[in-house]
């Protein structure tokens, strides 16, 4: 028995505007690409439509296949069509059209550079910033040759204006890549003039941890071993590998979603506080927790403490989906998984003892990030008339999508002249309190990355910090067989043996399968 309290909407007035860009010519390398497509292009043309783009501020696009300016617009305009429907304002998108120009050209191939700052000094002679932002959007095996194009082409800096990359992840795709992708970038380009992007660290609610952490005296005095019991991380996703089964099936959940979306979501919960809200300093805070986690070591501690799983057919919403062998591309036997989970341990004094138990997976029953702290419970059963009558111990639940907010179950006493207690839920949620949108995640970061503000970007230590986690889990999956129930029907909560992770030590998952309470339904 359970009910729900919603916290009123307090705030209201309007949200402060967002930040200026300061100006600068952003170069897209893939830029027919889906993430342009499908992110990029949208999150841009919002700032555009928020006021915080210069004039001098363009786009130049890079691919390989021979295009026009205007053809470039015009498949740009379909892609925005497509992720805005209706709510395209075409005016607006007309004047942000402008500032889109292509340019032909193979990353791989050197002499493509010096033609490149021959562009780039033309659009600057043509009103637009000397100031350059490359951003990376390719696999990370073509990342060394444009860092050795741009840094030859002398596209790395310039007396005029700065230079900074922004590169997508992932970032390596083991420890020894991204430390060799790290030491040639060192060559080119200083640190700070580096911003290595995880879309997560740009989500409202991602950002919203710290406040809540570091901005309230509530939650901190409880947020340590002394009161935790385990903390769960989740990432479901309803979707099943779409159309990126050729760079999916070289990847799977474990690189894709837990090498970095997770692993942040992790730190951010279990770190100390910085000693100030600068780049650095939550950086470096962010390295010394990363650095704390027990690494898996050999493949017995892997098999016991990590699940992997690959989906099956199944239903989603009642409708039938294929399994992931039968998708396009993918191969007929393929053992790549689109689940994992793991059972990481942070060893220091805040957290000794406490699991931290993260899972991502795709075709599961509903998607559904969040963050679910659960206390300890309380050291003696006052209330309690029967055995069955339990207290349940509290949870606050961060809502990182959707329905984005934070919750907390705690006990109330139910009206009428006995003693009987319930779990309640209060409830805070983004949308009703504030009644605006927060801004895309890519949106965030791109304005972020524009004016030099690398906080919410990963440092070159911080990815290796991330990867000396997940290394020795690939390499032990590459080498143990697949587990017994490594099959999970789509639609679900993904693997049994799930489930079996967290019971060894007494606890939890939520249940993906189960009715949300009614606050934390999705409107
Ligand atoms: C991306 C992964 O980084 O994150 C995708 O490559 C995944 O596989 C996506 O679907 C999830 O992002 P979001 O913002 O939809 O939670």
């Amino acid at each position: 028995m359970s009910a729900t309290i919603d916290a009123k909407p307090m705030i209201k007035t309007a949200p402060p505007p967002l930040a200026k860009a300061d100006p600068c010519v952003l170069v897209i390398f893939g830029a027919t690409g889906d993430l342009t497509r499908r992110k990029l292009i949208p999150a841009l043309f919002d700032l555009a439509c928020e006021g915080c783009m210069p004039p001098a501020f363009r786009v130049l696009g890079i691919g390989r296949s021979a295009m026009s300016d205007d053809q470039f617009r015009s498949s740009m305009d379909e892609a925005l069509k497509a992720a805005k429907g209706k709510d395209l304002n075409e005016e607006q998108w007309k004047a942000f059209a402008k500032s889109l120009y292509f340019f032909e050209g193979d990353p791989n191939d050197p002499s493509m550079y010096p033609r490149l700052a021959k562009k780039l000094e033309e659009m600057n002679g043509h009103g637009a910033s000397p100031n350059n932002l490359f951003y990376f959007s390719v696999p990370p095996s073509v990342a060394p040759a444009i860092v050795a194009g741009l840094g030859k082409a002398g596209l790395a800096g310039n007396e005029k204006g700065w230079s900074r990359i922004i590169v997508e992840k992932p970032f390596g795709r083991d420890l020894t890549s991204a430390r060799q992708l790290n030491h040639e970038i060192a060559t080119v380009f200083d640190e700070h003039q580096v911003y290595r992007i995880d879309h997560y660290l740009g989500k409202e609610t991602v950002q919203n941890i710290l406040v809540m952490r570091f901005g309230n005296s509530l939650f901190e005095p409880v947020w340590n071993r002394n009161y935790v019991d385990f903390v769960e991380i989740t990432a479901a996703e309803t979707l099943g590998v779409e159309s990126r089964a050729g760079f999916y099936e070289e990847t799977g959940a474990l690189r894709d979603m837990v090498a970095n979306h997770l692993l942040q979501l992790l730190t951010l919960t279990a770190m100390e506080p910085p000693v100030a809200f600068d780049a650095d300093s939550v950086r470096e805070e962010k390295v010394k927790l990363l650095r704390s986690i027990r690494p898996l070591i050999n493949a017995k501690d892997v098999a016991t403490h990590t699940v992997r799983g690959q989906y099956s057919a199944g239903a989603i919403n009642g409708k039938a989906v294929p399994g992931y062998r039968e998708e396009k591309g993918v191969a007929k036997e393929s053992r790549t998984e689109t689940y994992a989970a793991v059972e990481f341990h942070i060893e220091n004094w805040r957290w000794s003892g406490v699991p931290f138990y993260v899972r991502a997976g795709k075709r599961l029953a509903k998607p559904l990030t969040e963050i679910r702290v659960h206390l300890k419970q309380t050291p003696h059963s006052l209330f309690s008339r029967t055995r069955t009558e339990r207290i349940e111990p509290n949870i606050i639940t961060i809502r990182i999508q959707p329905n984005e907010g934070t919750g907390i179950n705690f006990a109330a006493k139910r009206p009428g002249t006995e003693m009987h207690t319930t779990t309640v839920h209060m409830n805070f949620s983004y949308e009703e309190a504030f009644a605006t949108k927060s801004p895309q995640a890519y949106a965030t970061l791109l304005l972020d990355a524009m004016r030099g503000d690398a906080t919410l970007f990963t440092r070159g230590d911080e990815v290796e910090a991330e990867w000396r986690l997940i290394t020795p889990i690939e390499e032990a999956w590459a080498q143990l067989a697949l587990p017994q129930s490594f099959f999970y029907a789509a639609g679900g909560n993904g693997p049994a043996s799930a489930e079996t992770l967290t019971s060894n030590t007494g606890h939890h998952w939520r249940d993906l399968l189960a009715p949300m309470p009614t606050s934390m339904v999705q409107r």
